[in-house]
């Protein structure tokens, strides 16, 4: 851009430059032309000739200086024009002598200088015109001479003295009287060329000499005047005039020689053009003559005529010229004024031109690099997807084998839950008790726990990474949740003499923690300290309240400590420090800082003597979401597989419940895992009557059993338990069956996945047996409840729509069919499951498992609510109501009435 602003001020000076040039091209020829005077038309018509004659020469500038016949005047402005370095001086003197230094001075300057009419002393000039005065004087005499009758007397009337024409008019005038011995100038005047000067001293002479036949006067003027004084004295018509000049203007001689009061006048030139002309040539330097004579005339009354034609028709063409010479200077105007527009025009023409060129380039330069950015754009964009491509391949072969992992892992969960039942029954079996082989047992039971918790720290290193951690926190007792952590290793600690300490001020200091995860954190922490500390060291947790609301926990051994220059590499995933023989999955440290990070807080490592993480937790609970809060009671979701834990378990397992066969409660389990499915056999065998299917046919078990209780895996072979679960929920004949999801996806996705498929508790792998159980007997609790506001709400249960609950929709249902057939003593039992569209024995199970009384029960609960009904209407007698709803004899319905409402249905009518 700044090239092309360059290129068009470039343009813009050479179009200045152009204009300028063009200026110095036209320097015009500067002409100074000194004029003696203008008051007479004669020096009028000099100037106006010798203007025409400029005007026609373009190239030539005129100047006229008026001198007013004053000499020292028209000396003046002859130096000013040789100051001014005019190209040429046309000079009319006045007088000749006192212009002869004058005229020299500029010839030495280099200036010609052109002599008209008058002339000057010397031959210092470069030439001179104008008429030859001599052969003027000498034509007016032979006029005089040839017109008179031999003799006359004259008076001759002369120029002003000093100038030349005076001087050669009377010389030749007198060379041609002397000649004629009987003409004579009787007188002459000396004139200065104007009238008033003749006046006086012709009067003074006419009156003394009135025979005067001829007066010559130097020029018209002063004829006139002459013809004037004559007049004056009455002698103007015996008097001939003679003139000089012979103008063809008002007054002119051609006029006077016309009207009679001049009897001739001799035809004196101007010269006015011919002068321009020739000072042209001077200045051109051409070849002229020192001495350019102007032809003359003598106008009389024979030729004025034909002469004053002649002259006005040059006088008519001179105007022709002049309008000519006018418009032109019109069309030059015009000419200039275009031809600046024109200028001007072209000058943005140029520019327009420069920028359209510019325009046109930039636009192809722009579209070229368009083109070329296009195709690197498509270059990137290719290899982007390239990338993209090779990053989804990698991400999929990598998702592949992290859900492989991740797959594996909870694989492994459920042999190492089988493992772990067995041991904590095996640690807990009275044959075993008191021998060595208690110990033994409980090291498998450690090991186990150590496999379980590495597999646990590989689901959540999936988890961490996939972002499906949500913060559960409550608010913990610190002091107390460190201390029970610690009990776990306060046996290692007492056997390896490790001094273990927890310090802490404050023992109610209260932090908002997911104890899942913090447990987490301080299993982790203090398995690397105890990994690393070696036997007599010593461990300390410290928990420091500091002022900025801000608590930090300490977790500090003596051990080997990490290298300086690894520091900051600890909590990268499996970052294995240089010193580290152990073996180590090297997430552990990694999921405690995501742990950490989730609480909103820090950790940080410092490492001079031995080891001392450093956690620095927030104080209440504006860090946190709402969401991120839970009840205390909810926050349990601790890894219970302690052999605290299951001291507590076998506790309860040891616990026989001592259930007759019949009154057991009937369990079906739908789990693929043989090993799992004899353990819960072998569990749960003593309370329930225990069913099982591999999931190939639990739809049709579950149908055919109707149990109380369904236990169900979610990966089976056929169908997953969200399926059969959701199935079973559909269908009227199970939907009332309460489900237990028994499952190694421990993720918020599946749990959801498993409510929304209907099912009523979901446990994950490893589970804790209590556990298990505890919520098969909370299940069958509530459905205890259920049955019992069945039971005592038979005819107010609500529709399906206001609890959403199939079971109340299917009760409501089976009522009304009974209700509409109560007085239809063939109405049996198959009749109605037929309406209801289930088998008998389904209608017995179902019926069994809601209201927990057998439907032919349910069926007289019915009529003997309508007995009771037809007993206050009073329409009816006892035997007629009995009979009516199909009872076999009034005694029966009798007894019947009595064992449900207290009352004998005589006492019963008689009391309403
Ligand atoms: C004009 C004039 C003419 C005359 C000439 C002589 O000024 O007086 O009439 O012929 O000068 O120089």
């Amino acid at each position: 851009m700044y090239s092309i602003i360059k290129y068009i001020l470039m343009l813009f000076l050479a179009s200045l430059s152009l204009v300028s040039c063009k200026q110095k091209q036209g320097d015009k020829i500067k002409v100074g032309f000194s004029q003696a005077m203008t008051t007479d038309d004669w020096r009028k018509q000099m100037n106006s000739s010798i203007k025409i004659e400029a005007s026609l020469q373009p190239e030539v500038e005129l100047k006229i200086s008026d001198a007013n016949n004053n000499i020292e005047k028209q000396i003046d402005d002859i130096e000013r024009f040789i100051s001014n370095k005019v190209d040429v001086i046309i000079v009319s003197p006045i007088q000749s002598k006192p212009l002869t230094a004058v005229v020299e001075k500029s010839i030495k300057a280099g200036i010609p200088v052109l002599v008209v009419d008058r002339k000057i002393d010397g031959e210092k000039y470069t030439a001179y015109l104008g008429a030859d005065n001599i052969e003027i004087g000498r034509i007016a005499g032979r006029y005089i001479v040839s017109h008179s009758k031999g003799s006359c007397k004259i008076i001759e009337i002369t120029g002003a003295i000093g100038s030349s024409p005076a001087y050669e008019r009377s010389l030749g005038f007198g060379q041609i009287i002397k000649e004629n011995k009987r003409i004579k100038i009787e007188n002459t005047i000396h004139g200065d060329w104007e009238g008033e000067s003749v006046k006086e001293p012709l009067k003074a002479i006419l009156l003394s000499n009135p025979n005067i036949e001829y007066i010559f006067a130097h020029n018209d003027r002063m004829a006139l005047s002459a013809w004037e004084t004559a007049k004056t004295v009455g002698l103007e018509k015996k008097i001939k005039f003679i003139g000089v000049d012979g103008l063809n203007t008002v007054n002119g001689g051609i006029e006077l020689v016309k009207s009679g009061v001049l009897d001739g006048t001799i035809l004196y030139p101007t010269g006015g053009n011919e002068a321009l002309k020739l000072a042209l040539k001077m200045y051109n330097k051409e070849p002229i003559a020192k001495n350019n004579i102007l032809n003359t005339i003598v106008i009389d009354k024979n030729n004025a005529e034909i002469i004053e034609n002649q002259m006005d028709k040059v006088d008519q063409q001179q105007a022709v010229i002049d309008s000519q010479q006018g418009a032109i200077k019109i069309q030059e105007k015009e000419y200039a004024s275009q031809n600046n527009l024109v200028r001007l025009l072209s000058f943005f023409l140029v520019i327009i031109l420069s920028l359209t060129i510019y325009s046109i380039y930039s636009t192809i330069s722009i579209s070229r690099k368009k083109k070329q950015l296009e195709r690197i754009n498509q270059t990137v964009i290719d290899q982007n997807n390239e990338i993209q491509e090779m990053a989804q391949i990698a991400q999929k072969s990598n998702e592949a084998k992290l859900n492989f992992f991740t797959g594996l892992s909870h694989e492994f969960k459920t042999p190492i839950t089988l493992i772990m039942s067995y041991v904590e029954s095996l640690i807990e079996n009275e044959k075993i008790k008191g021998t060595t082989l208690v110990d033994e047992v409980k090291l498998i039971h450690k090991n186990s726990n150590r496999l379980l918790r590495l597999i646990n720290q590989l689901l959540d290193f999936r988890k961490i990474e996939e972002q499906k951690f949500t913060l559960r926190t409550s608010n913990t007792k610190i002091y107390e949740f460190t201390n029970e952590v610690m009990t776990n290793f306060k046996g290692e600690a007492a056997r390896r003499n490790i001094d273990f300490q927890l310090t802490c001020k404050n023992k109610n200091l209260e932090l908002f923690i997911d104890r899942g995860l913090m447990d987490k954190v301080y299993f982790n922490l203090l398995s690397n300290a105890f990994k690393f500390t070696p036997d007599n060291g010593k461990i300390t947790i410290s928990i420091i309240e500091n002022h900025d609301n801000t608590v930090k926990i300490s977790f500090k051994d003596s051990g080997i400590g990490i290298p300086e220059n690894e520091l900051s590499n600890v909590f990268n995933p499996f970052f294995r420090a240089s010193n580290n023989n152990k073996n180590s999955s090297g997430i552990g440290l990694h999921l405690s800082k995501e742990f950490v990070l989730l609480h909103h807080g820090t950790i940080e490592l410092k490492s001079k003597q031995g080891s001392e993480f450093v956690i620095t937790l927030l104080k209440g609970i504006s860090h946190l979401q709402p969401s991120e809060m839970i009840n205390k009671e909810e926050n349990l979701d601790v890894t219970p597989n302690l052999i605290s834990d299951n001291l507590d378990i076998e506790t309860e397992l040891n616990v026989v419940n001592v259930v007759s066969e019949s009154e057991k409660h009937t369990l079906l389990v739908i789990e693929d895992n043989i090993d799992l499915v004899a353990f819960l056999k072998a569990k749960l065998s003593n309370e329930y009557v225990v069913h099982t299917s591999d999931g190939s046919d639990a739809i049709e078990k579950a149908m055919e059993i109707v149990p109380d209780i369904i236990i169900c895996d979610i990966n089976l072979v056929d169908k997953d338990g969200y399926e059969i679960s959701k199935e079973l929920k559909k269908d009227l004949r199970s939907s009332h069956i309460p489900i237990i999801i028994l499952t190694a996806q421990s993720d918020k996705e599946s749990t959801l996945k498993g409510l929304q498929s209907g099912v009523d508790q979901y446990l994950t792998k490893p589970f804790s047996l209590s556990i298990l159980k505890q919520s098969i007997s909370g299940l069958l609790f509530n459905r205890e409840k259920l049955r019992y506001y069945y039971t005592n709400n038979i005819y107010r249960i609500e529709p399906e729509s206001k609890f959403g609950n199939q079971e109340q929709s299917f009760i409501t249902k089976m009522n009304d069919i009974i209700k509409l057939n109560v007085e239809n003593p063939k109405f049996s039992v198959e009749d109605l499951a037929d309406k209801l569209g289930v088998s008998r024995v389904q209608l017995y199970r179902k019926v069994k498992a809601i209201i927990g009384i057998n439907i032919s029960d349910h069926i007289n609960n019915v009529k003997l609510e309508k007995a009771a009904e037809l007993l206050k209407s009073n329409n009816m007698n006892i035997s007629e109501i009995a009979y009516s709803l199909g009872f076999s004899s009034p005694n029966y319905f009798s007894t019947a009435f009595k064992n449900k409402f207290g009352i004998s249905p005589k006492e019963y009518k008689s009391s309403n």
